[in-house]
């Protein structure tokens, strides 16, 4: 029986799934952190200024580029920049849009395994009664794997993820998107009071929860010339609207040809920045920073948001005492469980995307196909997640793969697919009126910005690349277990550097075998 075409249910349940796509554990780890890092009210104007200039214009060209490479039958970037022009190049840039995801997902499913596990820890009481330092060893022991529950969680969440896309679209993703957007709402909504109206004294506070949000929310100009606090800001932009992954060009791939694109992008959009800055922004900082103070949440989130999310919070919750301790570690992290698995979904649609279009496979077996991927790439970050594996995936393909991919789309949709095609892609069907000056943006500012985003990043790849940090390190330490632990850490950071290449060239090869096999069959890619 032939298989039922996918396509999206409802309006509703379109913009929902590519807001979950956004909505993710970025929102409410990874972009706190950047904002304390980056000296709070520093970090805010970049932020708005990449999200004008970047994010909203960018997510413009990647759903008018789905929907424009859907209308010939591709749903992975491959086929879809084929669509736009025929060097063959285009196909092989396209190639990041499927290693970024699955890439993304194989760290991401782990950490959204903890989520699950945490949820279950605030409701079985594992935290009550516990120090701070309990906790945060409760989450080292974890991580390093002393028993085989971090195992168990993580195949859960697999086998969750594979069994949701097996079920496609509308009777899948969609139906989680619906659920779990107005859940992940109404949790923030009720940490955010209880952040917010947090008291000096109550349950041990020292600030106000409203120390947290001045500190974010009052702008500091000085940024502006502050090269460092630009490149964290675009890099937020990138993560948090998942932009440079693909995904977004995969689930707009299965939207009508004359249906909107720019309401429901600008729809999505919003809702993302909404969660980000009013939700992301109202929980984790107003309460770290209301019991710890602004200079120990600083010190804290010096190697990232992990340690103050599942280390911290857990802890801080206890102070607030039974039921309401409970349902605060449910709301969080049943609320980073939603965000997680909406944006995983969205990992593994262009995988199958690509294994249906091209190799003919069918829903079910290609939604296992991305389930055991996954937990192939994902192993070494769950079982070496202490030797930096974890990060080093975060980094190449969580941040240096999203830039590279976004700055040669734009410069595709721009000037070689050509502004005046791309800006009729963008307006045809549109329920709303985009202003003109976004069609110069998109040609000129976004090209420019990302080129500048770009060549500020080059120090940085570089410094990765040569280990300097963790040579540095070295150098720094005395005691030989120590080094040794440290150059341990560095061939395995090297290790995985060398499967993420093996990856893309992997991918790679299919293109190449997928496009001769369309040639044999006379199947042409446009
Ligand atoms: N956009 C997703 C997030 O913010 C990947 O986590």
């Amino acid at each position: 029986m032939e298989e039922e075409k996918q396509a999206w249910g409802s309006r509703v349940g379109l913009i929902l799934a590519m807001a979950g796509n956004a909505v993710g554990l970025g929102n409410f780890l990874r972009f706190p952190v950047q904002a304390i890092q980056n000296g709070g009210g520093a970090f805010i104007i970049p932020y708005l200024i990449c999200f004008l200039l970047m994010g909203l214009p960018l997510l413009f060209v990647e759903w008018s580029s789905g929907r424009f490479g859907g209308n010939f039958g591709h749903h992975s970037t491959p086929f879809i920049l084929d669509s736009m022009d025929k060097k063959k190049f285009w196909k092989y840039i396209g190639v990041f849009g499927i290693f970024t995801n699955v890439a993304v997902a194989s760290y991401y499913c782990y950490l959204e395994s903890w989520t699950l596990s945490w949820v279950w820890h605030s409701i079985s009481g594992s935290f009550v009664g516990q120090s701070q330092e309990q906790v945060a060893n409760f989450f080292g022991n974890y991580v390093s794997l002393t028993t085989i529950e971090p195992i168990i969680f993580w195949i859960i969440c697999l086998t969750l993820n594979t069994w949701i896309l097996s079920k496609g679209l509308s009777g899948g993703v969609e139906k989680v998107a619906k659920i779990g957007m107005p859940l992940l709402l109404i949790f923030g909504a009720f940490l955010a009071y209880k952040a917010i109206t947090l008291h000096t004294g109550e349950s041990g506070a020292i600030n106000d929860g409203t120390a947290g949000l001045n500190f974010l929310w009052t702008p500091d100009f000085s940024s502006i010339w502050s090269a460092k606090v630009w490149l964290a800001a675009a890099g937020q932009v990138f993560f948090t609207l998942s932009l440079g992954m693909g995904s977004i060009h995969c689930y707009a791939s299965y939207i009508k040809k004359k249906d909107d694109i720019a309401l429901n992008a600008m729809s999505a959009g919003w809702m993302n920045e909404f969660v980000e800055i009013v939700l992301g922004s109202a929980i984790l900082i107003p309460i770290a920073v209301g019991y710890l103070g602004v200079d120990k949440v600083m010190e804290m989130t010096k190697s990232g948001g992990l340690g103050l999310g599942f280390q911290t919070l857990p802890y801080l919750f206890q102070q607030w005492g039974g039921a309401l301790a409970i349902a605060a570690g449910v709301a969080w992290f049943g609320l980073l469980f939603f965000a997680g698995v909406t944006s995983s979904l969205a990992m593994g649609t262009p995988v199958m995307g690509f294994l249906q279009d091209e190799f003919g496979w069918k829903r079910g077996n290609s939604a296992l196909a991305f389930g055991c991927i996954v937990f192939l790439l994902g192993l070494p970050t769950v079982l070496f997640f202490n030797y930096g594996v974890f990060d080093e995936y975060d980094y190449w393909a969580g941040t240096v793969s999203l830039v590279v991919f976004a700055l040669f789309e734009i410069i595709l949709f721009s000037w070689v697919f050509g502004i005046d095609k791309g800006w009729k892609e963008i307006m045809d069907g549109a329920d709303i009126k985009v202003p003109n000056i976004f069609k110069f943006i998109i040609k000129y500012i976004t090209p420019i910005f990302l080129l500048g985003v770009f060549i500020g990043s080059l120090p940085g790849i570089w410094n990765q690349i040569t280990n300097v940090a963790l040579y540095q390190e070295i150098a720094e330490t005395t005691d030989t277990f120590a080094i040794e632990q440290l150059k341990t850490k560095m061939l395995y950071v090297n290790i995985s550097r060398i499967g993420l290449l093996l990856l893309w060239l992997a991918i790679a090869y299919l293109v190449y075998i997928a496009y001769k096999k369309r040639i044999k069959e006379g199947r042409f890619t446009s």
